[in-house]
């Protein structure tokens, strides 16, 4: 489907001066989808796109530190990629390796700690070695955390802190024993919710942690993505009146 964004047509410094002095969000959740439409349109084959996409990563990450956003979580392989043909799967682990391996002096550098969600065990021992490394080495640092959400469902997540809680022995379960058993129960849930390529859907996506996250999506292909684009995202955000099923944010509160 096609959304009518009209923030995207002013440039990033435009966009990045009304951020200033605005309360941003602290949770920043992305679905980075059109990597493959990305590559189509150019007559390349899939991975080409999902390549790309790896600058666009980086450009995000970079701005969400710049501007201050503390958390940023971004959907880089679902229980449901799985699926996809063995060749695509292998390309998308060995880009994931290259990424953890790559960047991780620069996280170091800009005080990036870096985490991941998902049913783990079943990314390669390889990528899981990487993956650990990094995340031991960058596991004091505060200025950004970046979670990349991998081999996850939301459904599994639930399922997962559901047998948690019942081996935990916990007899009373309410909402903030859920939220605890989750994958990162110390995260704050998502604010702001991004889908590029135009589709609504959330795909079994943070289902819990999004209950009351804002949802913002873009035509762009995940490869396009830049920071402009995550500032018109964040200024659409700051417009809106949070109201969180009450009366309203301004009046204070979840309200
Ligand atoms: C969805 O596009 C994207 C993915 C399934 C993978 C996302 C992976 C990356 C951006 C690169 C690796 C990530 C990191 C963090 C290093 P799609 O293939 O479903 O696109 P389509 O809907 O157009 O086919």
């Amino acid at each position: 489907m096609k959304v009518v964004n009209p923030l995207e047509e002013l440039s990033e410094e435009e966009l990045r001066a009304r951020l200033e002095g605005s309360a941003l969000p602290r949770h920043v959740a992305i679905i980075m989808d059109g990597n493959g439409r990305w590559a189509r349109s150019r007559g390349f084959a899939r991975i080409r796109g999902h390549q790309a996409g790896v600058k666009a990563v980086r450009e995000v990450v970079t701005a969400c530190r710049e501007i201050g956003v503390p958390y940023l979580t971004l959907y880089a392989f679902s229980s449901e990629n799985w699926e996809r043909p063995s060749l695509e799967v292998a390309a998308l682990m060995r880009l994931l390796k290259n990424y953890v391996v790559g960047e991780r002096d620069e996280l170091i550098e800009k005080e990036i700690r870096l985490r991941a969600i998902g049913r783990l065990d079943r990314l390669p021992v390889d990528v899981r070695a990487e993956l650990a490394r990094t995340m031991d080495r960058t596991a004091a640092f505060d200025r950004l955390t970046l979670t990349l959400a991998l081999s996850y469902g939301g459904r599994a997540e639930l399922v997962d802190a559901v047998r948690r809680i019942v081996v935990s022995g916990e007899e009373r379960v309410d909402e903030s024993v859920i939220s605890a058993h989750l994958y990162a129960p110390d995260h704050p849930d998502p604010d702001l919710l991004v889908r590029t390529s135009g589709e609504f859907r959330v795909s079994n996506f943070l289902l819990w942690e999004i209950a009351y996250a804002e949802m913002y999506v873009t035509n762009v292909y995940w490869p396009d993505f830049r920071a402009k684009h995550l500032y018109a995202a964040i200024v659409d955000y700051i417009d809106r009146e949070r109201r969180f099923g009450r009366v309203s944010a301004r009046a204070g509160g979840r309200g």
